[in-house]
């Protein structure tokens, strides 16, 4: 029998992939997710740097990932970030718009100053993550994917964070604009959108709360970064191409559970 001596490869072997908000939550998933496909990974990151740095050391050193601090709200800090992804592993294949905040306001608590914060880190973060990603691809002249961390609540109100599901609602749009404007370049689109996860932006619910979460989970749990990862994973392979300027929601169940919210 002859020995097997083709290097085993990953749905997204050599690939290279930036994730904003990179070192920790759902976006440590889909990072960890992508080098076990074989990807290069960008890190960005704003804050523990020296989580970012660690996450770099177990994914293999410089050769196989890199940290860059970069704040997706500011166009030039986005621009610094993809031109070091390109610098550094020579182009971009996907771009993971992953970073977002959310602060708990309603509409009457909601103050201007928590309003511009949100849209500039979720929608405009997002917007120009995709632009900037967008015109690197078409330059390289082979395709590429943006996939947009957006959330059930791009489609489903909740009163409790109204400047968030606003933010997510828009997410929902820029994906549907952008994946048919670009989709003449071979550039996907795609929105990823998780129910309930199991991450820091979480942290505040109390038991109560999250035993309730649980129980309107037709599937009856709270979802992991690591499945986000996957399912980011598979919308950035080959196996995905057909899909553009839409959402894959990984809720398990959650939305379509009578009086869930
Ligand atoms: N956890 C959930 O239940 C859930 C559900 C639906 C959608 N989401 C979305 O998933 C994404 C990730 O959230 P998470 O749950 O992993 O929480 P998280 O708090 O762990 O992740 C958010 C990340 O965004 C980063 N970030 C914040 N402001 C930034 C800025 N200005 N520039 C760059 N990075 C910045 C944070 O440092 C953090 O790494 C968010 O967009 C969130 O809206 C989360």
């Amino acid at each position: 029998m002859s020995s097997d001596t083709t290097t085993p490869t990953g749905s997204l072997q050599d690939k290279v992939v930036i994730v904003t908000g990179g070192n920790s939550g759902i976006g440590e998933g889909i990072v960890r997710e992508c080098a076990a496909q074989g990807a290069k990974v960008v890190i960005d990151y704003v804050g523990n740097a020296e989580y970012a740095a660690q996450m770099v050391e177990e994914l293999g050193g410089a050769e196989r990932a890199i940290a860059v601090k970069a704040d997706v709200s500011k166009v030039a800090d986005l621009t610094m970030l993809v031109s070091i992804a390109v610098e550094t592993f020579g182009r971009l294949d996907v771009m993971v718009n992953n970073a977002g905040v959310e602060f708990g306001e309603t509409l009457l608590t909601l103050t201007e100053e928590k309003y511009d914060l949100l849209m500039a880190i979720n929608l405009k973060g997002a917007t120009f993550g995709t632009k900037l990603a967008a015109e690197q691809m078409i330059k390289q002249g082979d395709g590429g994917v943006v996939i947009n961390v957006s959330s059930t609540h791009e489609d489903w109100p909740m009163p409790s964070d109204l400047a968030y599901c606003v933010s997510k609602g828009g997410m929902r749009m820029l994906t549907r604009n952008a994946g048919v404007e670009l989709g003449e370049h071979g550039v996907r689109v795609v929105n990823i959108a998780p129910g309930a996860i199991d991450t820091p932006i979480n942290d505040e619910d109390t038991p109560a709360e999250t035993k309730a979460l649980e129980a309107a989970i037709p599937l009856g749990y709270i979802g992991t970064p690591q499945q986000m990862g996957q399912l980011a994973t598979f919308v950035a392979s080959e196996a995905a191409r057909y899909i553009t300027a839409t959402t894959i929601f990984a809720d398990g169940g959650l939305m379509q559970k009578p009086g869930a919210v």
